[in-house]
């Protein structure tokens, strides 16, 4: 059966691709934010996951806001990026798995996660730049991913709860999948940001910090805002944190933190990366 071996959550800044592409990780304003995911390669390079299941929300590129799925899952074969105007190379496609997919489907559709399946889907820099900070180099391709998109952009939005249960969801989707893979789950987004109106610039560093002490003990207490507390808390884009959510459904009740990296800000954006484990089972 495919296992979860754990969970990357980042941020997805475009200003961060364009760093990478630039060659600028050294620099001063960007070394603190790229040394944060020097344990990350490291957990990975033990862990050899197979495949990503990338939880993001699609920006524009893919769903346009006059059609937009609340929930929605590739099932191609491979994911294209394309140009989003943000000034950043358009990347290599990434391998999808549609036996994969097709399975993760029909578990959710079986699940009453009635979502919209995607024969085609061009992934944006929410996909894109968490790829290729966890494996670098232009051309890496080590896994085969399933990307499930969470509309965080046309309100209304989907509760943090509801977003917590898709992730439980996709659990038992992976975990019934008859095949000896070894699954990473990627929560893309985040943290506390807001890019437009009177409260552009927004960060809420307390809350963030809150956060991702909870996301990782309680995420219970997280599931209990509102969508209006998490935008009123988090900014109009912090409401990416649903993927975060959605990501940490997917681990058990409780997980071991790897790791975490807190570096405000990057671009307009307080930047975070974390690193989860299920916690082992006693047998007794
Ligand atoms: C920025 C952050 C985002 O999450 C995004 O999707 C685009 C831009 C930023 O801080 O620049
Ligand atoms: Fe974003």
């Amino acid at each position: 059966m495919a296992r979860i071996v754990g969970a990357v959550a980042t941020s997805h800044i475009p200003a961060i691709g364009k760093a990478i592409a630039q060659g600028l990780q050294d620099q001063p304003y960007w070394r603190p934010f790229f040394e944060g995911y020097l344990p990350v390669h490291d957990w990975l390079r033990e862990e050899q996951p197979d495949i990503a299941v990338v939880i993001y929300n699609d920006h524009g590129l893919n769903f346009s806001l006059d059609k937009i799925p609340t929930f929605a899952v590739g099932a191609a074969a491979e994911y294209r990026n394309s140009d989003e105007g943000w000034g950043l190379p358009v990347s290599l496609p990434f391998p999808g798995y549609p036996e994969m997919s097709w399975h993760i489907i029909e578990s959710l559709v079986r699940d009453e996660f009635d979502i919209t399946m995607c024969q085609e889907l061009l992934v944006d820099h929410a996909v894109v730049v968490p790829l290729t900070l966890l494996w670098q180099g232009p051309a890496a391709r080590p896994v085969r991913i399933v990307p499930v998109a969470i509309n965080t952009v046309q309100f209304p939005l989907p509760s943090p709860a509801r977003c917590f249960k898709l992730g439980t969801a996709i659990r038992r989707a992976v975990e019934s999948f008859d095949e000896n893979l070894r699954v990473v789950v990627v929560g893309s987004g985040g943290l506390s940001h807001q890019l437009e109106g009177k409260r552009a610039g927004f960060i809420n560093r307390k809350f963030d910090l809150s956060c991702m002490d909870r996301i990782a003990g309680d995420p219970a207490e997280l599931c209990r805002m509102s969508v209006t507390d998490l935008v009123r808390m988090a900014g109009v884009q912090g409401v990416e944190l649903l993927n975060w959510l959605a990501m940490r459904g997917c681990l058990t009740d409780r997980v071991i933190e790897k790791h975490r990296n807190y570096h405000v800000p990057i671009s307009n954006t307080a930047a975070a990366v974390m690193v989860f484990e299920n916690e082992p089972v006693a047998v007794v």
